[in-house]
């Protein structure tokens, strides 16, 4: 092998003359008779390589032969590019290199897709040979950009005071809210670990040993179903900060995130965040993180309903409606989608009417007179050409329905700049949300969560009533964090956890040793945790959790590369003691 002496990103003008050595891959042949060019790729870019049958010392026939992606190391002269062949898309455009000589340093097996096209296979043969995938340029750029991220959040902690510290990987199972993986204990036969679904008790406690200002960029493992945004397994920025309220949290976590934009994308954030509370999130734009790139709003009509002749939203406790611009234009056939997409939402059906000439037609507008046409025209601000689309039903159902009809909308119109970046806090949720399945009230951030100071009297008497001190920070329509000024009297914990439905022994067994902990003087507390993968995934513009991951798991939490999980052998399952039975 010829040692390199320039990475293939790194050659210019300057070097015109020089004698220089570079390894790497085969990105692209072509052949020109005597003249073969080449496209030699490495991390760092790519440069045009040159055998020209009259310079080329070694063997020509193997150069013909040479394929995509086999390594080579060659050495040869850099030289300009004639003008006509100047490259401006490629860093190293200017020049080629003329080889003298090339050792093969490993050839490829026929490749299973083409590594330049990520496109010409689907996800799952990728996510085979995610190694092949990850050589792509998108996926280069990816990794590289988690790594920016990485150094700009500790930088950022580690110079305001953060100490970076470990907490375990095997620990109890507690019941947090997902559903934790279990690992069997060898030692203790019939125990098990559970992996974290987040440190979040740990980093409780680590305040109570007064480490002050905690951070830790940590694996968390959770066993829920995924979408596009989650995985099994998934990083935190995870931090915890002592003697603060949500004022002091929001300050350092504004300051991490802009910084953050900044270095690794160059992007200025907003200073501060605007904030919005759950209510008004919920009722403006349907959603507990809202995308606030684009001006859509939901607006009550129900005044409006009430007056009409149409009789299906009499009865309904909450009538909302968004109004699309130019929205006249949508065929029955659009309409049509649009209202099946709102039923996977739980709503019932889409209601609409259009605009022209000033007045409301089609849909359901016939059962609006002249003048309360005119009325909700007016008050709505509908002009010509647009097209009002209601929902009818209980709140629960109304705001989430039309929030996400609100983004599907922005989609199909092109109305979210990929470029632009609004992040928003969004603060005051209720403390819990009641369960109708379990019949019994969850937490809404988690147990830990402290209510407002206002509220305290409330959790006896109206618990529903109670509002929190959680907060999340969201960004284009992403929960990029979450986290809570958090209880620290042992007292009013007991009581989260009974109103939780936790009896008394059930919240010794489980969290004894943080209410005990919480005893020996515990200093008021809060934190946060990021999701590093969506934030990354926002970072680098990408729709798929997976592109931002080395290597991720499918949907259904497979791992496709080396086959995980998998059967383990008998003297496995007997050295713990397991025997399996038939699942129910
Ligand atoms: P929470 O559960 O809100 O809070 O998680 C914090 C952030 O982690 C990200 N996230 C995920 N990302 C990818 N895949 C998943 N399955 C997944 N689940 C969550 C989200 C979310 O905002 N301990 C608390 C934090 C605290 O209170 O300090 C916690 O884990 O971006």
């Amino acid at each position: 092998m010829f040692k390199r002496t320039h990475t293939c990103g790194e050659l210019r003008k300057e070097h015109i003359g020089e004698s220089v050595s570079l390894n790497g891959w085969v990105n692209t042949v072509r052949l020109h008779g005597q003249v073969i060019f080449i496209d030699l790729r490495d991390r760092y870019g790519k440069t045009q390589i040159v055998f020209n049958s009259e310079d080329y010392d070694g063997d020509f026939d193997t150069i013909k032969k040479l394929s995509m992606e086999d390594v080579l190391s060659i050495k040869g002269k850099v030289q300009s590019r004639g003008e006509n062949a100047v490259n401006p898309d490629m860093p190293t455009g200017e020049i080629e290199v003329i080889v003298e000589a090339m050792e093969l340093l490993s050839e490829t097996a026929p490749l299973p897709f083409v590594i330049t096209n990520r496109d010409s296979a689907l996800e799952d043969l990728r996510l085979k040979y995610r190694y092949l995938e990850l050589r792509t340029d998108e996926l280069q750029h990816n990794i590289i950009t988690r790594h920016k991220t990485y150094q700009a959040v500790r930088s950022y902690l580690s110079d305001q005071d953060f100490v970076e510290i470990e907490t375990p990987i095997l620990m109890k199972s507690t019941p947090e809210g997902a559903r934790d993986f279990l690992v069997p204990s060898r030692l203790h036969n019939g125990k098990f670990y559970a992996l974290p679904q987040s440190p979040q008790i740990y980093k409780q406690i680590l305040m109570l040993s007064g480490f002050d200002r905690y951070f830790q960029i940590v694996k968390c493992f959770r066993d829920e179903d995924f979408r596009a945004d989650r995985q099994p397994e998934f990083t935190q920025i995870d931090i915890e900060m002592s003697f603060v309220d949500e004022e002091d949290i929001f300050t350092n976590m504004e300051g991490m995130t802009r910084h953050v934009f900044k270095e690794v994308i160059g992007e200025d954030l907003p200073d501060p965040f605007p904030r919005l509370t759950y209510a008004e999130a919920m009722s403006k734009y349907g959603s507990d993180k809202p995308d606030m790139r684009f001006e859509l709003f939901l607006q009550d009509v129900k005044e409006f309903t009430d007056k009409s002749d149409f009789n299906a939203f009499k009865s309904a406790e909450c009538v909302k409606a968004i109004i699309v611009s130019d929205g006249a234009k949508y065929s029955r056939k659009i309409i049509d989608e649009l209202t099946e997409f709102v039923k996977t939402y739980k709503a019932k059906g889409l209601a609409w009417m259009k605009t022209e000439n000033g007045q409301l037609t089609g849909g359901i507008s016939k059962f609006f007179d002249d003048s309360l046409q005119k009325e909700i025209i007016k008050s709505s601000g509908m002009n010509d050409g647009d097209i009002i689309f209601l929902i009818g039903d209980e709140r629960s159902i109304v705001e989430p329905a039309l929030g996400a009809l609100r983004v599907e909308i922005a989609r199909r119109e092109g109305l979210t700049d990929p470029n632009m970046y609004k992040p928003v806090w969004v603060t005051s949720f209720p403390m819990f949300k009641f369960d109708e399945k379990e019949k019994r009230f969850m937490a809404m951030h988690h147990p830990f969560t402290a209510p407002r100071v206002e509220d305290i009297d409330k959790l006896e008497s109206d618990p529903a009533a109670v509002l929190s001190r959680g907060y999340d920070l969201t960004l284009n329509g992403h929960e990029i964090a979450g986290g809570s000024i958090r209880i620290h009297s042992p007292d009013i914990q007991k009581k989260a956890f009974s109103l939780l439905g936790l009896s008394l022994d059930e919240a010794e067994e489980k969290f004894g040793f943080l209410v005990e902990a919480l005893t020996y003087g515990a200093p008021p507390h809060g934190g946060i945790a990021f999701g590093f993968d969506r934030l990354v995934m926002l970072l680098t513009g990408s729709n798929n959790i997976r592109d931002v991951i080395a290597f991720p798991k499918t949907t259904s939490a497979l791992s496709l590369m080396d086959g995980s999980p998998d059967t383990v052998s008998k003297e496995q399952l007997d050295e713990l003691g397991i025997l399996f039975k038939k699942k129910k």
